[in-house]
């Protein structure tokens, strides 16, 4: 699926995604807030004074926590609309309209880390924007990413009489799996959203052909809070991963 088309979704979905985050309700609230972010922010560690570059930041959550947290923080997004709303929100942080794969409008060594938290799914082939990130990393900055974790995102739901349950299947077809995101979220009209899946063979070929060392790794679960306030999920989502977010060196 081409960024276009990406940017298109986003676009349409960037209020309610914003809204159903800051009201601490729904779909976004347990996916983002109670399952992808308490890992990616354990993998990110102490992030005092530490220069920082997030990539696809969206309304800009990690933004405001990063720099609650005393970072030196800077944010890029191809969704205009949801730009607009990561400035409102973050009034003094440097945050630029800008699709990833195309360029990273930053100095070479500019930052100690780069996050990119559920944005690279987004892209098939990782080879250019890893060379981006490396070109902006200082000696030895760390990247911090999150993905959807390559096996759950290849199951299927399936009926057996009248039982549901879910398979893996087509682990090694790496494609795109394009959702229309209004079933999934039940909010309103938003439009196709692709992912594109990769084993975990292939991530981890991305990473050392682009001279990254990995140095953490850890599979997204859900948050206590999350047990009482989304049981479905929460059963789901602690049996088996949904997320999973990497931690890797540039060497
Ligand atoms: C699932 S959202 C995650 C937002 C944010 N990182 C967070 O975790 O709160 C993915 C974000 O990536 C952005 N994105 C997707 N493809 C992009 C690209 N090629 N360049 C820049 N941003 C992109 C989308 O606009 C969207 O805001």
């Amino acid at each position: 699926m081409k960024p276009e088309q990406i940017k298109k979704t986003y676009n349409l979905f960037a209020e309610d995604y914003y809204k159903t985050r800051k009201e601490k309700e729904g779909a976004p609230d347990f996916f983002n807030t109670n399952l992808e972010m308490p890992t990616t922010l354990k993998l990110l560690g102490n992030v005092k004074n530490k220069k920082i570059l997030d990539l696809g930041c969206g309304p800009g959550f990690y933004l405001k926590i990063l720099a609650n947290k005393k970072a030196r923080v800077k944010g890029i997004d191809i969704s205009e609309e949801s730009v607009k709303i990561a400035r409102k929100e973050n009034p003094d942080i440097e945050i630029k309209i800008g699709d990833v794969t195309k360029k990273l409008p930053y100095k070479d060594s500019e930052f100690d880390i780069v996050l990119a938290s559920l944005i690279l799914d987004h892209i098939e082939d990782w080879t250019q924007v890893l060379k981006k990130i490396k070109r902006v990393l200082k000696k030895e900055g760390i990247f911090v990413f999150s993905t959807y974790n390559p096996i759950t995102y290849k199951e299927k739901k399936k009926k057996w009489f009248f039982k549901t349950f879910r398979e893996i299947e087509g682990y090694f077809d790496e494609d795109w799996r394009n959702e229309e995101w209004e079933r999934e979220y039940g909010i309103r009209k938003i439009g196709k959203i692709g992912h594109h899946h990769k084993t975990y063979g292939t991530i981890v070929r991305f990473l050392v052909n682009s001279g990254f060392e990995l140095i953490d790794y850890e599979d997204s679960f859900p948050t206590k809070i999350s047990k009482e306030k989304y049981p479905e999920y929460y059963k789901r989502h602690s049996n088996k991963p949904n997320f999973c977010t990497w931690k890797v060196k540039k060497k």
